[in-house]
């Protein structure tokens, strides 16, 4: 089976895979029945200048929308999705993550994928705290898994600026299943410097996860599985429901006021196009931070593991309802009260600045192709970064306080989000090249003028949609701390098959 960009299939679209069970169909189901889920914000176990908190992984049944059973979903702690770690620049915390999950997965595990084989236990966990500059040791390393029944405690020291980071698991060959089950929450920094801009704040600031699922006919999480019982591993997963906060199309009910919205794709392969008809979106912040000013969207592009920051303003519809639509998909309804407000909140004409770094600033340029087929005859097909696979020896080897510019060479039709821990890296350009004559020995020949990064993403990045076809060029500050980290396709069927490496971070 070919991969094709389905990254824009609308979401009640059918799964490419012949011998499925019917899933249930969402359509089915009446839209905004119920509100929008609040995600509760996590309490430190014990507070202090390190506060410490105890965070289980646990199995649990979830109301997702009125007229479906309650789902089984893995997550943190007592609510799903987890509860958000509210934490300051500057402020460590500690956080045991204690894995109380069963010994049995429920999800079809591929033992062929690299990390997953048979002779490892088939439920093994690890968190990863998505855009942390955390020591290694603290960042969740795919292979640092560890079993039901055991715990592992991270330092994080939150030397960085505010932002809206996420945690989710990381454990080699089997994340896009434990993650599809449901293991992610927020994990939101803040400092002085945003606090004093007086963007909405409190209630007027939404934390909102998405992600797809598919359901069996009895209302259950279904995830598809190849049709090869020996290797069930399926190259990109789309789900036809959409959810907010793990609801089926909600209800949020607002004051005609501005509000500040987080929004997270935690969907394991989908992209969204967010937009709400008749309003204008206005970006204030991208994965790691503040823009330098606001960029008014109509409508926002979001890969899966990326967050961006949004300003919505209610105030000219007051009494009446608004949608937010990804393509055809309703995903939330907006109702506002009638009547006015008294708004306070500001929206700065300038955010916070973001020095660009210069090309001559890097010391190193590394070409990096993105998904060369692997194996053309057998199954499953695979997508590698830089033609190497996980197990090889370590290539990309920066040094800490050196610039590097990565150019990412996608010779495959998907857009693949490109993720890299530990660091902040902004987006340089992306250009057309001749991938024919690139394959064919010819090295890199461009087509056109290079295309700077859209207004939109002239913030931090730590991940960055690669497009298809195109090369795309970030620079990259090593910042932080040296040791070993992963760069990997954010695409979590991707990732589990071998769209990952680690990389080293060489003292300075
Ligand atoms: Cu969102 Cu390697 O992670
Ligand atoms: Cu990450
Ligand atoms: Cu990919």
């Amino acid at each position: 089976m070919p991969l094709t960009r389905r990254a824009f299939l609308p979401l009640l679209g059918v799964i490419g895979h012949a011998q499925q069970p019917l899933t249930l169909h969402p359509e089915s189901l009446t839209p905004f029945l119920e509100p929008l889920p609040l995600l509760p914000v996590a309490k430190p176990v014990e507070s202090g200048p390190v506060p410490r908190y105890r965070i289980a992984m646990r199995e649990m049944r979830v109301a997702v929308h009125r007229d479906l059973p309650a789902v089984r979903v893995w997550t943190y702690g007592s609510t799903w999705p987890g509860a958000t770690i509210e934490a300051r620049s500057g402020q460590p915390v500690s956080i045991e993550w204690v894995n109380q999950l069963p010994t049995s997965h429920f999800l079809p595990i591929d033992h062929n994928l690299c990390g997953a084989e048979k002779t490892n236990p088939a439920v093994r966990n690890v968190v990863h705290v998505h855009g942390g500059r955390v020591p290694p040791g603290s960042d969740g390393y795919p292979e640092a898994w560890y079993t039901p029944g055991h715990a592992e405690t991270h330092r994080y020291p939150n030397g960085q600026e505010a932002t809206a980071l996420w945690y989710h698991d990381h454990a080699m060959g089997i994340t896009r299943l434990n993650t599809y089950a449901g293991l992610f929450g927020f994990y939101i920094v803040r400092d002085d410097f945003e606090d004093r801009l007086n963007l909405p704040r409190g209630a007027y600031e939404i934390p909102m996860i998405f992600c797809d699922r598919s359901f069996t006919p009895d209302g259950q999480l279904f995830y598809p599985d190849s049709g090869q019982p020996n290797a069930p591993w399926v190259p990109e997963f789309y789900g036809d429901a959409a959810l907010v906060n793990g609801k089926l199309a909600p209800y949020l009910e607002v004051q005609p006021r501005r509000y500040r919205f987080r929004f997270l794709n935690a969907s394991n392969a989908r992209f969204y196009r967010f937009e709400i008809p008749g309003l204008s979106l206005m970006q204030i912040g991208s994965d790691q931070g503040l823009l330098p000013a606001p960029v008014p969207m109509k409508r926002v592009i979001v890969a899966p593991g990326e967050r961006v920051d949004l300003i919505v303003d209610f105030a000219g519809l007051a009494g009446e309802r608004a949608v937010l639509k990804s393509g055809p998909t309703e995903l939330l309804q907006f109702r506002v009260a009638a009547g006015k407000v008294d708004d306070t909140s500001r929206l700065p004409s300038s955010l916070r600045t973001v020095r660009r770094i210069a090309e001559s600033e890097a010391v190193t340029t590394r070409e990096l192709t993105l998904g060369e087929v692997d194996n053309l005859v057998a199954a499953p097909m695979r997508m590698l970064l830089n033609n190497t696979h996980w197990a090889m020896p370590v290539t990309e080897k920066p040094r800490l306080n050196s610039v590097e510019i990565w150019s990412l060479i996608n010779l495959t039709d998907d857009s693949h989000p490109i993720h890299l821990h530990l660091v902040r890296f902004q987006i340089l350009d992306r250009r057309r090249f001749d991938a024919f004559a690139f394959r064919n020995g010819g090295g890199l020949r461009y087509f056109g003028n290079a295309m700077p990064a859209a207004a939109n993403e002239t913030g931090w990045k730590d991940t960055v949609q690669a497009d298809p076809k195109l090369v795309t060029r970030i620079i990259v500050p090593f910042e932080g701390y040296s040791g070993r980290y992963v760069w990997h396709c954010h695409l979590a069927e991707h990732e589990d098959n071998e769209m990952m490496r680690p990389y080293d971070v060489l003292p300075a």
